[in-house]
């Protein structure tokens, strides 16, 4: 409750209807029906939860973008990485965690990469191991500061993320609680 509130209180108007969104993305299965691991599958997510919030939705950026000292992949190339990082295979936890990083290496919105490539991460995690990332336990400083060591090197990452696994992957609690957790990275 209290981590309802804490987000809630600093979220803008936009983030508040998207979360709602991710919610909804899960409260109604048709999170099911989208593909899990692919390009298409990470753009019907995005879409889904800033359907009507921003006019890039589900779109491929053609802007170049950075964070921090971090300039994520160039606009100029990013629809042939996108096809490369969707053929990285997807069995294990080290493939998938690989998978993940180089996604966000490629960053392929100009918003809402983190909060969309959270729940295609963790479809990937459900569908080959039967986990999910159990982000209520997740803290906001170690993992952001992991996404940002993660280009150079993913053993904090991947520590972060091995040691939070949970196979509670169908129990709404989990679910919703991580999604707010997820939205609370991004305040
Ligand atoms: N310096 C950085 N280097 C690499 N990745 C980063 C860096 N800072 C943040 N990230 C990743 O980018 C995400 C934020 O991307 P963004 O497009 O703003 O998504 P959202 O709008 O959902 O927050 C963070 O959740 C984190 O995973
Ligand atoms: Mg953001």
């Amino acid at each position: 409750m209290m981590e309802v509130l804490k987000s809630d209180t600093n979220m803008k108007e936009i983030d508040k209807k998207s979360l709602l969104k991710a919610k909804q993305l899960f409260e109604s299965r048709d999170i099911e029906k989208i593909e899990v691991g692919t390009v298409v599958g990470l753009q019907d997510i995005h879409r889904y939860i800033f359907d009507d919030l921003y006019e890039f939705a589900g779109k491929i950026r053609e802007q170049n973008i950075s964070k921090g000292n971090f300039r994520f992949a160039n606009a100029m190339y990013l629809k042939e990485i996108l096809v490369k990082i969707e053929q990285m295979p997807q069995c294990s936890f080290e493939e998938i965690l690989q998978k993940y990083v180089e996604m966000n290496i490629a960053h392929p919105f100009l918003e809402g990469n983190g909060r969309s490539m959270r729940i295609w991460l963790d479809m990937m995690f459900k569908t080959s191991l039967k986990k999910v990332v159990n982000w209520q336990y997740v803290d906001k400083t170690k993992y952001l500061q992991a996404m940002e060591r993660s280009p150079v090197n993913d053993l904090e990452l991947s520590v972060l993320i091995q040691d939070n696994l949970t196979d509670k992957v169908d129990e709404k609690e989990t679910i919703f609680k991580g999604i707010e957790q997820s939205y609370f990275y991004e305040t």
